[in-house]
């Protein structure tokens, strides 16, 4: 066999501190063959949202602070857990962006710093290409060429995937993305953050045809989203039935499931386009809002009957996570597209 190669991942874009550690065998030259998936050796993972909870929304200053607090003692947790030391890691990747700017130059700021300590490479990975990656550590991995959805907080796009580095964008919110629908509606219903799950939770006692809120551009053939009208519809409709907390309670759950049905109902249609479009039959569904239940229920419904395998992440990798960075940056490698180098100048991308 060949060399192993182990690569430590540091995620902090956002409010998730996340460290792990991958390994795979290196190759001797290129080969045709599309190489092993690497192999997830440990993980771990700290969520900051209690902190974030009680200001309603993630305090960018706080975050980066905590990201400080956690980095070095999960990746000390990672190290043991993987009974590997130090000196064994081979390169350093670390979330480049987009996110907030200040946390991400703390998980910069540590992967080189330790990379320089080390004499080893280090890697920058784009926090998206991380999410659309993330399935191919579940039990059922996909093979290219896929489409993807791909559906977080600050991001919904559908793409043609041919291979590592190969995207072609084929739509994208044209204003707000999944997620933030569902927080910014979540956050008009009074729930806490983070709204996302909280309301989908909620939507499950509540009937999905109790309000007919706005579907946009779901009948366009093009494969763009549009999420923005969506809330301010959600916020007519807590305005008509009243304005405190006591006349809205009776509907809440009513108002989740319409809200969850209508953005649910435009990501699943234009999934389907874009498989119809691309006459691909594998669909891949990353980010935050792939944990989504619903979403999951239809589509693996419409995939079914289509003859389309649909592949997520595993439920625990869905959100922000440091499994999926070092995986982004093995599988960088593996594919060629990009070699780690040892240029510390761990420049970062918010936007
Ligand atoms: O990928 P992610 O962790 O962070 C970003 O890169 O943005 O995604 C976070 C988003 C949030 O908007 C959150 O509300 C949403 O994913 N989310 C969900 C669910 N779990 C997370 N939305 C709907 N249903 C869920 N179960
Ligand atoms: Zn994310």
């Amino acid at each position: 066999g060949g060399r192993l190669v182990r690569v430590l991942g540091i995620e902090s874009s956002c409010d998730e501190t996340g460290v792990a550690l991958v390994q795979y065998e290196a190759t001797a030259g290129p080969t045709t063959a599309q190489p092993a998936v690497p192999q997830l050796l440990a993980h771990a993972l700290y969520s900051q949202i209690d902190m974030h909870r009680l200001y309603g929304g993630v305090v960018p200053e706080l975050a980066s602070r905590d990201h400080i607090r956690r980095v070095l003692p999960l990746t000390r947790q990672v190290l043991a857990d993987a009974a590997v030391s130090l000196e064994q890691i081979d390169v350093i990747a670390f979330t480049k962006g987009p996110g907030l700017a200040g946390a991400l130059l703390v998980g910069a700021g540590v992967a080189c710093s330790l990379a320089m300590a080390l004499r080893k490479p280090v890697l920058g990975v784009h926090h998206l290409e991380g999410h659309l990656l993330s399935p191919f550590l579940s039990a059922d991995p996909p093979q290219f060429p896929f489409v993807a959805l791909l559906v977080s907080g600050g991001h919904t796009q559908l793409m043609r995937v041919e291979g590592v580095g190969q995207y072609e964008l084929l739509g994208e919110t044209i204003d707000d993305a999944a997620g933030e629908a569902f927080d910014k509606s979540a956050k008009l219903l009074g729930l806490p953050y983070p709204g996302g799950p909280i309301l989908s939770r909620l939507a499950e006692q509540g009937n999905p045809q109790a309000f007919d809120l706005p579907r946009p551009l779901l009948k366009g053939k093009n494969l763009d989203f549009s999420f923005a009208g969506l809330k301010t519809a959600v916020l007519t409709q807590t305005r008509k039935l009243g304005q405190t907390p006591e006349a809205l309670e009776p509907h809440k759950a009513d108002l989740a499931a319409s809200t969850q049905a209508a953005i649910v109902e435009v990501l699943v249609k234009k999934s389907m386009l874009a498989l119809q479009h691309t006459g691909l039959k594998r669909l891949v569904v990353a980010g935050g809002v792939g944990a989504n239940r619903e979403l999951r229920r239809q589509l693996n419904q419409r995939c079914q009957r289509a003859g389309v395998r649909v592949h997520y992440p595993e439920l625990h990798l869905c959100t922000d996570n440091g499994a999926m960075i070092a995986l982004a940056a093995a599988m960088r490698i593996q594919a060629g597209q990009q070699q780690p180098d040892t240029d510390y100048a761990f420049d970062v991308r918010p936007r």
